[in-house]
């Protein structure tokens, strides 16, 4: 019984945080709702194609992830594509919020002392989100006890590999074409400076780091 549980809610679209036209005017209703109700959704139905019959079918979305990303033995791309895109995405719709708050003290010392202070990580997260070549995200996480900002590719995670995420922003075109067509840096400016929940990310490194 608790593994079709975990089964379903592993494999179960998450309802997002706030109302689909809560983020405008940075990101519009239309944006969010093909954003979690067509691609999101899509790569939770194409992962539970590929896990039907596999030793990850009662599985954790983590677990798939760590156990299929790219260079491990046990690597398999249908299932790590799907279920990375599929944590990202949930990772990433609660890394914006309409009314974010600022960084707890823990935080602002943490960003301080590793990344020269909050203004300078923004600096840093708009830097490997715009410049990131193609598909990808752009992350603030905690890897070696030390905060860190870098993007990666298609669907990787820095939590395929154990790292702590706190924020994200999703640099796929489908994230802001509708909105803003090619222009990825004024979709990341705004992102950072209107929705990024840093009161999430603090209670993310709390329960994490
Ligand atoms: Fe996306």
């Amino acid at each position: 019984m608790g593994a079709i549980l975990k089964e379903a809610a592993a494999l179960e679209l998450p309802p997002l945080p706030w109302a689909p036209d809560a983020l405008e005017p940075v990101i519009s209703r239309r944006t969010i709702e093909f954003h979690h109700g067509r691609h999101h959704r899509t790569y939770l139905e194409k992962l539970a194609k590929a896990i039907k019959g596999t030793e990850f079918e009662d599985e954790s979305l983590e677990t798939m992830v760590q156990a299929t990303a790219p260079g491990r033995p046990g690597a398999k791309p249908a299932i790590f594509n799907n279920a990375a895109q599929a944590w990202n995405h949930a990772f990433y719709w609660e890394s914006l919020a309409p009314r974010p708050s600022g960084p707890s003290r823990e935080l602002t010392k943490r960003l301080d002392a590793d990344l020269g202070g909050l203004d300078a990580a923004k600096k840093a997260l708009g830097k490997a989100a715009t410049e990131h070549f193609g598909s990808g995200w752009a992350w603030l996480f905690v890897e070696g006890d030390k905060l860190r900002i870098a993007a990666t590719g298609n669907a990787e995670t820095p939590m395929q590999r154990g790292a702590t995420c706190l924020l994200t922003i999703d640099v796929w075109e489908h994230a802001y074409y509708l909105d803003r067509q090619d222009k990825r840096a004024a979709y990341v400016e705004a992102t950072i400076d209107k929705l990024l929940d840093w009161d999430r990310a603090s209670r993310r490194l709390g329960a994490g780091a």
